[in-house]
């Protein structure tokens, strides 16, 4: 082997384990990450399927059940609509129609239990 091949050879072998040791902590697996149990819930009351099919995708219940208390039934309609225009949730006329009725009802009334 000549001189110039053997020297090429070294390069060759320092390069690939350099690079090889540069790529070592990448390689690792990432560290174990168990998400607490979700701890919020809609509350359980007529239609609640509707709003638990539909609104846990994205974000939990607390972002319903934080609103202020007796929202008038427009802002639902208008909650409802936005998640669905401007968010993206796939809901159909009906099931939009459900999870509303059911927010309005359990979320609006004065006389609905909150929790
Ligand atoms: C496709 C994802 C997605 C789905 C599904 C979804 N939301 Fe949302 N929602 C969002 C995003 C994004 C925000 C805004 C988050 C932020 O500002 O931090 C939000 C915020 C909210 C808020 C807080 C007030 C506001 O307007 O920002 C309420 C209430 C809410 N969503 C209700 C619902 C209800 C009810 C449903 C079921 C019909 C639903 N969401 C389904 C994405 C979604």
């Amino acid at each position: 082997m000549s001189p110039l091949s053997r020297s090429l050879l070294v390069v060759i072998f320092l390069a690939t384990s350099w690079g090889a040791a540069a790529r070592e902590p990448g390689s690792k697996a990432p560290p174990a990450y168990n998400p607490p149990p979700e701890s919020s819930r809609f509350i359980a009351a007529p239609g609640v399927e509707a709003a638990q099919k539909h609104c846990l995708a994205c974000h939990s219940a607390d972002y319903v059940s934080t609103q202020p208390p007796h929202m008038p039934a427009a802002f639902w309609q208008n909650e409802v609509a936005k998640m669905r225009n401007a968010y993206g949730a796939h809901l159909s006329d009906d099931d939009a129609k459900a999870v509303t009725d059911y927010l309005v009802t359990t979320y609006t009334e004065p006389s609905a239990g909150r929790r």
